[in-house]
């Protein structure tokens, strides 16, 4: 008799991952130390994630790293997660680049400083050749904002209302560049949308984990594309085993 073979979470893997990173500032508070600290593990854990996602062969990642909502916290932190892309880009950028890896921004650039919006540039610029994965950091993004945006851009360009269908929209919205993702996580152990991607996760498998965000890892990843493997996805349309089934009982 042959051994059933173990289950290989990377045999279905998806093509596109969503991940909102929550839990930086508990993970911190674990620690006694600031909320800073706590962001600063945070962008480690999204570059491990990234490498990893690209190792399994995941074609787009796409991180909620500053919300249009996070402007509320305290200055001080509100300006140490801008500090801290400059010097995330600074430290990280060849390095991701080397490995293959195309950075996209996706968010409201206009209200970020002119630094801020040249670092962007940079690695947006600079690894724009790179096809292994697409790495889309959603930053002054919401799903609202992004919505209402791309109804100005298609109303600005003169697209007639009749004309305005999905297909249309999509064209206009921040992650046209890539398609819907097909697994949405969040960590943290909170178990909302928290206004990532309406438009575009509207099949997306969800998948919540009570890890902070910088204790990720490749086992929480892999129990994440485990779960996803086993999910049917039907897409508002029927189980076609289960009909099947049904309409042999006829
Ligand atoms: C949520 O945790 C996390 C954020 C608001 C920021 C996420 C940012 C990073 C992981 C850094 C990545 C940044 C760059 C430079 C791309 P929280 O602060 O709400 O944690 P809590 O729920 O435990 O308080």
């Amino acid at each position: 008799m042959s051994a059933v073979p173990a289950f290989d979470p990377r045999a279905a893997v998806p093509r596109h991952v969503a991940i909102v990173m929550d839990g930086n500032g508990r993970w911190a508070k674990k620690r006694f130390m600031p909320r800073f600290f706590g962001h600063k593990a945070g962008v480690d854990a999204l570059v491990r994630t990234v490498l990893s996602c690209a190792d399994r062969g995941v074609e787009y990642l796409t991180v909620f790293a500053f919300s249009s909502e996070n402007w509320k916290r305290p200055t001080e932190e509100v300006s140490g997660l801008m500090g801290l892309v400059l010097v995330a880009v600074a430290k990280y950028l060849s390095k991701l680049a080397d490995k293959g890896v195309r950075i996209r921004i996706v968010g409201d650039r206009s209200q970020v400083s002119d630094k801020l919006r040249h670092a962007w540039e940079q690695a947006e610029s600079s690894t724009r050749h790179n096809s292994r994965i697409t790495l889309s950091v959603a930053f002054n993004y919401g799903g609202r904002w992004d919505i209402v945006q791309a109804c100005r851009q298609a109303i600005s360009e003169g697209v007639p209302a009749a004309a305005l269908d999905e297909a249309a929209l999509n064209k206009y919205m921040a992650l046209s560049h890539a398609p819907d993702p097909d697994l949405f996580i969040r960590t943290g152990g909170e178990v909302r949308i928290s206004n990532f991607l309406l438009w575009q996760a509207a099949y997306s498998e969800l998948f919540f984990s009570d890890c902070l965000w910088p204790e990720f890892d490749d086992a929480e990843l892999d129990a994440a594309f485990a779960a996803y493997a086993k999910r049917d996805r039907r897409f508002g349309a029927v189980d076609s085993a289960a009909n099947a089934t049904a309409l042999d009982r006829v």
